[in-house]
């Protein structure tokens, strides 16, 4: 494989505090004082409104967590690429956690799981600058939660504490983690989704596992998740035997 000779990855500011990163990037954008470019990381000790997709609360303590966002030019990018942006941001970031001992796997469309427990979620929102398509990728990991910390959140997650009984500070993490995202990004931007699906498949949380998929009117089919096709979709076999491939509606996991 031919490594290649530049890094998407420029300039890292760290905050101490702020809502959020991906709101912080997006805000500096909008002022046009030409602080971030593509290529800019934007990490938080603490961020007061985190964020996940749907407009669900991102939960994370000072320093318990690894919290930040980078931005993408996707101006090169063949609009069939561009939702899986995630799912290589999901690639990279669970080859690299899995470097420190961990066993990660992709849990569709946006979570990092270890078992039955989410350790990591992304939330990849696309904007207009100057006319340019950009990604804001935005990133949480567990790091140093306990599980009292833990059951604060609505949902079963775990940390990388909790998995290793080791602490990090967290923004430690951070290069390893920008070297994952660094290469398998840049496989997504020179090769395309292909490779990208192949990786995610390798990592699939759930093959087979039954779901149910709900779209925006409420409306529930069940089925089984079969895998994901060329652009990121999800593909569920549903129960008189078709499949059936889901692009934006939820997935109720069985
Ligand atoms: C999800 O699980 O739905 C996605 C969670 C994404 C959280 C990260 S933390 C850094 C960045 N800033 C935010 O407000 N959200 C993302």
């Amino acid at each position: 494989m031919r490594l290649k000779d530049y890094c998407l990855f420029n300039t890292i500011t760290y905050l101490d505090q702020v809502d959020s990163t991906n709101n912080y990037i997006k805000r500096q954008l909008q002022s046009g004082d030409g602080s971030i470019k593509a290529g800019s990381v934007v990490a938080a000790r603490w961020q007061t409104l985190g964020r996940g997709r749907k407009d669900r609360k991102w939960i994370s303590g000072k320093d318990t967590s690894l919290t930040f966002s980078f931005l993408l030019d996707l101006k090169h990018k063949d609009t069939n690429d561009i939702a899986a942006i995630t799912l290589a941001a999901g690639v990279g970031t669970a080859m690299a956690l899995n470097t420190l001992g961990l066993d990660c796997r992709l849990k569709w469309p946006n979570d990092i799981f270890i078992q039955d427990k989410k350790l990591c979620g992304i939330l990849s929102e696309t904007i207009y600058n100057n006319q340019n398509l950009q990604a804001v990728c935005g990133i949480g990991i567990n790091v140093n939660m306990d599980n009292r910390a833990l059951s604060s959140i609505d949902a079963a997650a775990t940390s990388i504490y909790v998995e290793t009984a080791v602490k990090n500070p967290p923004f430690e993490l951070l290069p390893t983690i920008l070297t994952g995202l660094d290469q398998w990004l840049g496989v997504w931007y020179e090769q395309g989704t292909k490779p990208i699906i192949d990786k995610w498949m390798s990592l699939a949380y759930g093959l087979g596992k039954p779901v149910q998929s709900v779209n925006s009117s409420g409306s529930i089919e069940p089925g089984f998740f079969v895998g994901v096709g060329t652009q990121g979709q999800l593909k569920l076999r549903t129960v008189d035997g078709g499949v059936k491939e889901v692009w934006a509606g939820d997935i109720v996991w069985q």
